[in-house]
């Protein structure tokens, strides 16, 4: 079924998760490819920032987006390998209302017929109130692989999520 003329954008939320583009030693690349992707597909960016790799300001950023009803949509890029500093996840799961691990399991899936390296990927994905936090990978070249594969079923998420379709039937 296409979707109703009525309803406003959906408002979508991007966190870079770097200690270097926090710092301002590396350009974010990563965050301008999900702004390009996610627009699009007719998403409207209400907020892009770069935070360090520091578990309280990203979980302190998630809540702020998802309970003041900010964002329909958090995407977030980094922070979900194997480095020390790396706590993407663990931010998600701790404001986490309920796990949505079939997003992150597509995300591997798919991605593994890349790079085996996916493996490596500790992405999570996550409902909060009435917003959907999804973890991608650091790299650009991994985000819009990792994007472009879920990009159009988030939207009958969000849908169920936000109340705008009562029911999955017409999934195809
Ligand atoms: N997923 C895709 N689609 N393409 C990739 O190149 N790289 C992997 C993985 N997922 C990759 C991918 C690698 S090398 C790592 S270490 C993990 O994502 C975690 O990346 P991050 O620490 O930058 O978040």
């Amino acid at each position: 079924m296409s979707e109703s003329h009525s309803n406003p954008p959906y408002r979508a939320a991007i966190i870079t998760a770097s200690d270097k583009g926090a710092r301002g030693e590396r350009e974010d690349l990563s965050g301008g490819v999900i702004q390009e992707l996610i627009e699009g597909r007719g998403y409207v960016v209400v907020s892009k920032v770069i935070l360090p790799d520091e578990r309280a300001l990203l979980e302190g950023e998630l809540r702020r987006l998802c309970d003041n009803a900010l964002a329909d949509l958090v995407l977030t890029t980094g922070g979900t390998g194997f480095s020390h500093r790396d706590c993407m996840p663990e931010a998600t799961a701790a404001v986490a209302d309920r796990m949505v691990p079939g997003i992150s399991e597509a995300l591997r899936q798919h991605s593994l017929t890349l790079t085996k390296r996916a493996m490596l990927s500790r992405a999570a994905a996550a409902i909060r109130g009435s917003a959907l936090i999804v973890n991608l990978p650091g790299s650009p070249r991994a985000v819009r692989e990792s994007l472009e594969f879920i990009i159009d079923e988030l939207r009958h998420g969000l849908d169920i999520l936000t109340g705008r379709d009562g029911e999955c039937g017409s999934g195809n």
